[in-house]
């Protein structure tokens, strides 16, 4: 404080460049390109395959829209490249988007955030920059990571150098991120309450003015901001499981969810949004952000709200559990050598993600079970799939998941000579796949398991099909859907 002048009142930010060519920092910056015509935009990452994708036929990450936008602009204004330093030394402007998974070791194992790509980016921003930068961390961090960038940062200071850091949390959602980046809810910006501070959030507000409202950029203290993306994703995640929660309470009363929901979400302090019951939330953010923010709350010595939140983790376990021991149940309590066909392997439709798949989880239980999976999903490369399944938390047995799972290119095949038939992704095709086709292939009884809540119930009913869903109950007997009190302890 104290200056009425910034060093950045004669900054012009002419390049930017962006750490991290993930979901986060590839779909952004190629919108960012698109948009500021003017900016040359270099999106930079340490592996050489991921930025030999970008720069292919054949981008790392399916995004509907995504293309295109890449096309008009790479070579243009849009770069992507493993140079990282001298990214670095030509922006005025740099995103870190790296990654930050939940930590598997030491402190925090298992609920806090690993910041050692966050720092390693900071470190390497310290030892290269020949000038000042403004450093923007778009990555969902802890509250107070700024903090910890500010002081690697200023701790490694030469002369003449100055870094002015902002928090500016991304809320795109995979496979809308397109529409998100282009028609954001808000831009969120966060910085210190200094000149210098408040020259950078202007600064970076300037770039998202080419196509946002000032109106829909909202600028705060760094905390938070910090702290505000962390509460987004939690309050999402616990209207999902709230929902989810009441679907149990459906099954055993006979409650429909998808009405209960329908009726709640009318309530205008409510909205429908985020209120479909499903085998539960997965995604990179949701999980890790909610175990943030619990561990955030443990540290700060407030039990009480840490139990809050570990709720909405301790519901979505118990949904992915709970629909796979109804499998289980309805194959006459064994699964043991039976085929299963799973349709779905990423966490939501429109996405080739599989990070904390609901399907993941799903696999592994039926696995534990000694039933024989072919599994489907229209985007998931088979390493992919195997990746999650193989990884040790899921499987400690690499040769029987070898045994236990085929992929299959096509839904039909999945279904030859398979007991049920699980729906696990919502993807819109599965809505239209000829269901009596697979029906005539299929071991009797044949039974469909509808994960999402996608499907035509009486339809599959009709053809023959013993359906199961989440949230309601339906009979066996043909002709009609009667919905029956479960039993106890369902
Ligand atoms: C989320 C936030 O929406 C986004 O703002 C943030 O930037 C990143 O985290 P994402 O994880 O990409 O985005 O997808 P989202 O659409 O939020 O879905 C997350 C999970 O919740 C998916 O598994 C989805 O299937 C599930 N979901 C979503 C439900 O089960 N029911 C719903 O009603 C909505
Ligand atoms: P997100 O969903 O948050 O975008 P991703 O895992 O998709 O996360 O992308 C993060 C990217 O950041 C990865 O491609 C990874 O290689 C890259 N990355 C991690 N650390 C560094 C670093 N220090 N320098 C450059 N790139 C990094």
């Amino acid at each position: 404080m104290g200056d009425t002048v910034s060093w950045l009142d004669t900054m012009s930010i002419k390049n930017i460049c962006c750490i991290g060519a993930g979901y986060v920092g590839g779909p952004t910056c190629s919108v960012i390109a698109y948009k500021c015509p003017e900016i040359m935009v270099t999106v930079v990452d340490l592996s050489k395959d991921r930025i030999a994708q970008w720069n292919s036929e054949h981008l790392p990450i399916f995004e509907p829209g995504l293309m295109e936008i890449v096309k008009e602009c790479r070579g243009r204004n849009l770069f992507f490249t493993t140079d990282i330093d001298r990214g670095i030394k030509e922006a005025e402007l740099i995103f870190i988007s790296v990654n930050t998974p939940t930590k598997m070791y030491g402190l925090g194992k298992g609920r806090a955030a690993d910041l050692k790509y966050i720092e390693s980016a900071a470190r390497r921003i310290a030892d290269v920059a020949p000038n000042s930068k403004i450093v923007v961390e778009k990555s969902t961090v802890p509250v107070r990571a700024a903090e910890s960038i500010n002081n690697i940062l200023k701790a490694n200071l030469k002369t003449n150098i100055n870094f002015q850091i902002l928090s500016n949390p991304e809320f795109l959602a995979e496979g809308t991120a397109i529409q998100d980046l282009l028609n954001p809810d808000r831009v969120l910006i966060g910085g210190e309450e200094s000149i210098d501070g408040q020259a950078a959030v202007e600064k970076l507000a300037s770039i998202y003015k080419h196509w946002v409202s000032d109106s829909h950029i909202i600028t705060m203290n760094t905390w938070s901001s910090e702290l505000s993306k962390l509460a987004a994703n939690a309050f999402l995640a616990q209207r999902i499981s709230s929902i989810n929660a009441m679907s149990a309470i459906c099954e055993a009363t006979g409650a429909d969810v998808d009405q209960v929901s329908h009726a709640i979400g009318t309530d205008s302090r409510i909205g429908p949004k985020f209120l479909k019951a499903s085998v539960g939330f997965g995604g990179s953010c949701f999980q890790k952000d909610v175990l943030n923010l619990v561990y955030l709350s443990e540290c700060l010595n407030l039990p009480e709200v840490a139990a809050y939140w570990q709720q909405i983790i301790d519901i979505n376990d118990y949904q992915r559990r709970r629909f796979a021991n109804r499998i289980v149940e309805a194959l006459f309590n064994t699964v043991h050598n039976k085929k299963i066909a799973i349709l779905g392997f990423a966490f939501k439709k429109d996405t080739g993600d599989t990070r904390e798949s609901a399907s993941i989880y799903l696999c592994k239980y039926l696995m534990d079970e000694g039933a024989c999976l072919t599994i489907y999903d229209p985007q998931v490369e088979k390493a992919q799939i195997f990746s999650e399944l193989l990884h040790p938390a899921i499987s400690e047995d690499p040769d029987r998941v070898g045994e236990l799972v085929t992929i299959e290119d096509d839904p039909y095949k999945a279904a030859v000579g398979a007991h049920a038939v699980v729906i696990c992704t919502e993807w819109d095709l599965f809505k239209d796949l000829d269901y009596q086709r697979m029906y005539n292939q299929m071991l009797k009884p044949a039974f469909i398991f509808d994960g999402r809540l996608i499907l035509d119930h009486r339809a599959l009913h009709d053809i023959g099909f013993h359906v199961e869903t989440i949230g309601k109950r339906i009979t066996r007997g043909r002709g009609h859907l009667v919905r029956q009190f479960a039993k106890p302890g369902l």
